[in-house]
C-alpha cells in the first residue's frame, strides 16, 4: 500500500510522519504549536507536510486537530484549546499541500489507529479516550468511525459530570476534562501547593514553580514515588472510572483504550479508574465487564490514525 502523512495538532505541539499500510511510522517532523495564531499554525501544518512530501512518495495528508470537524472532513467547526472557530482548514491547506488533504478530530483518529494497529485490533466496539490538555473521544464500531449527524459525535470530554461545577472553554460547568485531563492534575497540583506548600514541595521543585506545574510534573513526581503526586493521581483516575461507567452505560463497548499523555502515569492511575468504573457501573455484576487498558501507540496513535483514514477517505487525485 501507499504511504501517507499525518499530521496531530494540540495544544502544545504539532507531530507529522510518513505512515506505511502496517502503520509503522517511516520519518518524522516535529514543532511546537504557535500559541492560538491560526493562520502561523496552518503555515506550521505546511512546512512539515513539505518537508515530509519532499522525501517520500506519499498520496494523502491527514490531519487529526483537536477541534469539532464537520461531516466534511474539511471544516474546524469548533476548539475548546485552540483558536479555530468555523476555520475552513481544508481549503486553506489546500492551496499550498498539492495532495488530497482529510481533516479529522484528534481523538477520532487515536481510536481508528487503536484499532487497526493497537490495543483495540480483535474489538468490535472500541471507545478510546485520549487524556491530553482536555480529554478527547473516539468510537469505532463495526469497522468504521462514529462520527454522528454533524461530525461531533463522542465530545466525550463535555459530558458533565459534576453540575454546575468548574468552568470549561467550551461554556459550559462540570465538565468530565476538567476532573479527569492533563489540566486537571496540574490544578490539583496548584490548589494543593497553595493550601499545603511542603506536601507539594516535590511537584513544585520538578516543574521550577508552582505556576509552572503540568500534568507532566505530577505523573513524573507519582512515577518516583511522592506519595502527593500519587494521591491526585488516584483521584483524576476515580474521574476517570466515574466518565468510563457513563460512557459504558450509553455505548457498551467491548474495551476503553486510556491514551494522551496523562497515560504516562499507568496503574497509577488506571487502577483507580477501573475501582471506580467497577464500582459505578450500571448492572454491575450483571453483564460483562469492558477492558479498560492503555493505549498501545501512545502518543503516536493520533497521527497514526489520521494518516490511514487519509489514505482511506482521500478520493486519488486527478
Ligand atoms: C475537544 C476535542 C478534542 C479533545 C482532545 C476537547 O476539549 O473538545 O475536540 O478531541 O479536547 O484534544
Ligand atoms: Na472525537
Ligand atoms: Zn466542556
Amino acid at each position: 500500500t501507499s504511504l501517507a502523512i499525518g499530521v496531530d495538532i494540540g495544544g502544545t505541539k504539532v507531530a507529522a510522519g510518513v505512515v506505511d499500510g502496517s502503520g509503522a511510522i517511516v520519518d518524522r517532523e516535529r514543532a511546537d504549536t504557535p500559541g492560538t495564531d491560526v493562520a502561523a499554525t496552518e503555515r506550521v501544518i505546511v512546512e512539515v507536510v513539505t518537508a515530509l512530501a519532499a522525501r517520500h512518495d506519499v498520496t494523502a495528508v491527514g490531519i487529526g486537530a483537536a477541534g469539532w470537524i464537520g461531516n466534511d472532513h474539511a471544516t474546524v467547526l469548533f476548539s475548546p484549546h485552540l483558536a479555530w472557530r468555523d476555520e475552513p482548514l481544508r481549503d486553506a491547506l489546500g492551496g499550498r499541500i498539492p495532495l488530497p488533504v482529510v481533516v479529522e478530530n484528534d481523538a477520532n483518529a487515536a481510536a481508528w489507529a487503536e484499532y487497526r494497529f493497537g490495543a483495540a485490533r480483535d474489538d468490535a466496539v472500541v471507545v478510546c479516550v485520549t487524556l491530553g490538555t482536555g480529554i478527547g473521544g473516539g468510537l469505532v464500531a463495526d469497522g468504521s468511525v462514529y462520527r454522528g449527524a454533524f461530525g461531533i459525535a463522542c465530545e466525550y470530554g463535555h459530558m458533565t459530570l459534576v453540575p454546575d461545577g468548574r468552568r470549561c472553554a467550551c461554556g459550559n460547568r462540570g465538565c468530565w476534562e476538567m476532573y479527569a485531563s492533563g489540566r486537571a492534575l496540574a490544578r490539583d497540583a496548584r490548589e494543593l501547593a497553595d493550601e499545603s506548600p511542603m506536601a507539594a514541595e516535590r511537584m513544585v521543585a520538578l516543574a521550577g514553580s508552582v505556576d509552572a506545574l503540568t500534568g507532566l510534573h505530577v505523573t513524573a513526581a507519582a512515577a518516583a514515588g511522592d506519595p502527593a503526586a500519587r494521591s491526585i493521581c488516584t483521584t483524576v483516575g476515580r474521574w476517570l472510572g466515574r466518565g468510563l461507567a457513563n460512557l459504558a452505560a450509553v455505548i457498551d463497548p467491548s474495551v476503553f483504550v486510556i491514551g494522551g499523555g496523562v497515560v504516562a502515569a499507568g496503574e497509577l492511575l488506571l487502577g483507580p479508574a477501573r475501582e471506580e468504573f467497577e464500582h459505578t457501573l450500571t448492572g454491575r455484576g450483571f453483564r460483562p465487564p469492558a477492558r479498560v487498558v492503555a493505549a498501545a501507540l501512545g502518543p503516536d496513535a493520533g497521527l497514526v490514525g489520521a494518516a490511514d483514514l487519509a489514505r482511506r477517505y482521500a478520493r486519488p487525485a486527478g
